[in-house]
């Protein structure tokens, strides 16, 4: 099995979003699986300019010249795509959505119905991925990661593919002091690589563990204080400095 992992994060390597994406990822790899994570940000990945080319003038390729081609190529080769972001303003960040506007040479320009009625692009070349989502978010609440799972959902309707599971962290403000209250989630996270590596999917048992809270509201907010003291402070002497 060949993963291809898309790590939206502005902050690349250095963010939760690996953190996270490296556990599934070893998981996979110790039962087989090949993989390889891109970064958007570290890519020139540009915007798409809705010119239609790629439906009509060049079937199957974006008329700009930059990294999207080669990327194209890799998610075609792929058997799994995990596509990775964290919450930017109760959403995917935009390099994750510069990359996902890019896929539309996946897409054939005409319009059929799906088994639901729903009128979608029929898909390039049979391309049907299995999917699978990363998602961090600064804040504690699950809810936020709702109108990022309701698009993904879409997401996987619009270019006829399926959705294998949707690993969500949240709080990552807090796991900066101490990373241990989702250990257990990171355990599982690997162990969801490890399946889907030798099974090709995730089980309902692991999605449904990687649900569970693992940071009450006041557990975060007590987590947050020597943060926001420390921010305060810092705040303080840079105004300081200034005068
Ligand atoms: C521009 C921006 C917007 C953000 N908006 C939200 C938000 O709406 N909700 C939230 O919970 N966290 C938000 N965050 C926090 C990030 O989701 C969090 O810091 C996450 O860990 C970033 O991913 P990374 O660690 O891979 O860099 C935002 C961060 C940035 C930079």
């Amino acid at each position: 099995m060949l993963i291809l992992a898309v790590n939206g994060s502005a902050r690349q390597r250095k963010g939760f979003t690996q953190v996270v994406l490296d556990r599934l990822l070893q998981g996979a790899a110790a039962a087989g699986a090949q993989f390889e994570v891109i970064h958007p940000a570290a890519l020139d990945i540009k915007p798409c300019l809705s010119c239609w080319q790629c439906w009509f003038k060049t079937p199957g390729r974006c008329v700009q010249n930059d990294d999207m081609a080669m990327v194209i190529d890799k998610i075609k080769a792929a058997d799994v795509l995990v596509l990775a972001t964290p919450i930017y303003i109760d959403h995917m960040s935009a390099q994750t959505k510069a990359f996902v506007d890019r896929m539309m040479p996946l897409m054939d320009f005409d319009f059929e119905p799906d088994e639901n009625g729903r009128w979608r692009h029929p898909s390039r070349d049979g391309f049907a991925p299995r999917l699978v989502l990363v998602s961090v978010s600064g804040f504690p609440e699950r809810e936020t990661f709702e109108p990022l799972r309701v698009w993904f959902k879409r997401f996987a309707r619009n270019f006829h593919g399926t959705v294998l599971g949707e690993i969500c962290f949240p709080a990552t403000v807090a796991l900066q002091k101490s990373i241990e209250p989702a250990a257990g989630h990171l355990d599982l996270t690997e162990q969801a690589g490890r399946e889907l590596a030798e099974t090709g999917a995730i089980s309902g048992k692991i999605l449904a563990g990687l649900e569970e809270e693992y940071l009450t509201s006041t557990e975060y907010g007590q987590a947050l204080a020597d943060f926001r003291q420390a921010a305060r402070a810092k705040l303080d002497r840079l105004a300081s400095e200034k005068k």
